[in-house]
């Protein structure tokens, strides 16, 4: 007997949401997808439904008029403001944790502490809500040294200080100035730590920790990791730092802990825990949790999951992930972000993207739409990141060479792209040989 199929709503409208929109129409136990609100590529998979991501009374009366049969929440605003809670109040199913869970993301003062009360390595740090005192601690502590706002500052709030007085700039900023507003009203102030990162996301139902593949982002806005930082310009997986051994270590002295201090703390956590880590002489340390899918990891790991999406996000759900195991292509992946001139700072909309008629016809991986719109027949930039072209190979170098032959079909006016995604892998595996 065919399984009953599940409508399914997606929030959100990136890359993340357009992989994970891509990987749920492949399972046999999804209906309908709609997305809120979506964007061009996903609006070819989904029905693109009007709502803004973080309006979470819309959200509900539109899941329970549709009868959703699970919901997924891509960015982590929705979650902090209590969609979680909210779906669950109206008997409704819905992938993330809570906004009480949501505070591992929303504040880095809360991370930190969790982290120090069930012993998980991180940078050593000072928690502040007076700014003479974090300035007090930097000359303590001496440079470099770096300063993070406590809230959500879309990824903008955290300075590192090679000297102490752009540290005690950093703090009159964000403390006094508030140029994060509120996410300014406490600092953690913290040692700099030198080494390779690494994203760790797993899934967990509040019990069981399951790791996903792992994965490195390209953060910096131009080639050799010079400009400023993004939320990501490409991303590749696996990671080739993360050896088997390393990934234990990482289970056993970050994630379990942190699930379980989580639990101590009588939050139930259920969703992606993904964690930012700096990879120091072998040993991990934690620099930031974040509470959903990475953007762009997720568009470069989900091409490589074998398993069905759908099952997996209804088992954390429903907490029945015990003695579930994913299975993952061998191969490699490696996305490559185009984004618009002038991203991560301002950028112009509008601009009319050429050749995704000829992509249509690509094999060797599968196209993002990040922000994108529709303007009848044609498809014009909407955002910072605009597409996710994931090239798939049996290598690295294969992965590479697809992922860039596309990028070559493309065209907008002001496209940027860094020319370097995933050659860190290559230098790391000849490393290692
Ligand atoms: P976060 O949002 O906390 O991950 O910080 C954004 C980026 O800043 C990270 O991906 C790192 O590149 C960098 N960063 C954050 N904390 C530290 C630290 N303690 N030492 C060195 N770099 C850091
Ligand atoms: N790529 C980094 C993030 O999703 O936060």
């Amino acid at each position: 007997m065919a399984p009953e199929r599940k409508d399914v709503l997606v929030v959100g409208g990136g890359g993340r949401e357009h992989a994970l929109v891509w990987k749920l129409a492949q399972s046999p136990r999804v209906g309908k997808i709609y997305c809120a609100p979506g964007n061009a590529g996903i609006g070819e998979l989904a029905e693109c439904v009007p709502l803004a991501a973080d309006d979470v009374k819309g959200l509900t009366r539109f899941a329970l008029e549709r009868k959703i049969g699970l919901t997924v929440v891509g960015p982590e605003l929705p979650l902090t403001l209590g969609i979680v809670d909210e779906f669950e109040l109206n008997g409704l199913k819905i992938f993330g944790p809570t906004s009480a869970a949501a505070q591992l993301e929303a504040s880095k003062a809360f991370a930190k502490e969790l982290l120090r009360q069930n012993n998980v390595p991180t940078a050593y740090f000072g928690v502040f809500t007076d700014p003479d005192e974090a300035s007090t601690y930097v000359r303590e502590v001496g440079a470099p040294i770096v300063v993070k706002a406590d809230g959500l500052a879309a990824g903008k709030g955290v300075v590192i200080c090679k000297r102490e007085a752009e540290a005690i700039e950093a703090i009159d900023e964000i403390m006094r100035a508030r140029c994060f507003g509120d996410a300014g009203r406490r600092v953690v102030v913290e040692e700099f730590l030198e080494g390779e990162e690494l994203s760790f996301m797993a899934v967990t139902d509040g019990s069981c920790v399951v790791p996903l593949a792992t994965s490195q982002d390209h953060k910096r806005a131009f080639d050799a990791d010079q400009g400023p930082n993004t939320g990501g310009m490409g991303a590749y997986s696996p990671a080739a730092i993360a050896s088997p051994e390393l990934t234990a270590r990482i289970m056993d002295e970050i994630m379990l802990p942190v699930a379980q201090g989580l639990k101590k703390k009588k939050i139930k956590y259920k969703g992606v825990l993904y964690a930012g880590l700096m990879i120091c002489e072998g040993r991990p340390k934690v620099l930031e949790f974040n509470v959903r899918f990475g953007d762009p990891e997720c568009q470069a790991i989900l091409p490589r999951l074998r398993s069905d999406l759908f099952d997996l996000l209804e088992a954390t759900v429903e907490e029945r992930l015990a003695g579930c195991a994913l299975q993952w292509d061998s191969g490699a992946s490696v996305c490559v972000i185009l984004a618009s001139e002038g991203y991560p700072g301002d950028y112009a909309r509008g601009r009319v993207i050429s050749g995704l008629e000829d992509l249509a016809e690509w094999k060797g991986g599968v196209v993002f739409h990040a922000g994108t719109k529709k303007d009848g027949d044609r498809v014009l930039t909407n955002g910072g990141r605009v597409l996710g072209v994931t090239g798939i190979g049996r290598s690295f170098r294969e992965a590479i060479e697809e992922a860039y032959r596309a990028v070559g079909l493309v065209k907008f006016k002001g496209m940027h792209f860094r020319t370097d995604i995933g050659q860190r892998a290559i230098s790391a595996s000849a490393e290692r040989e």
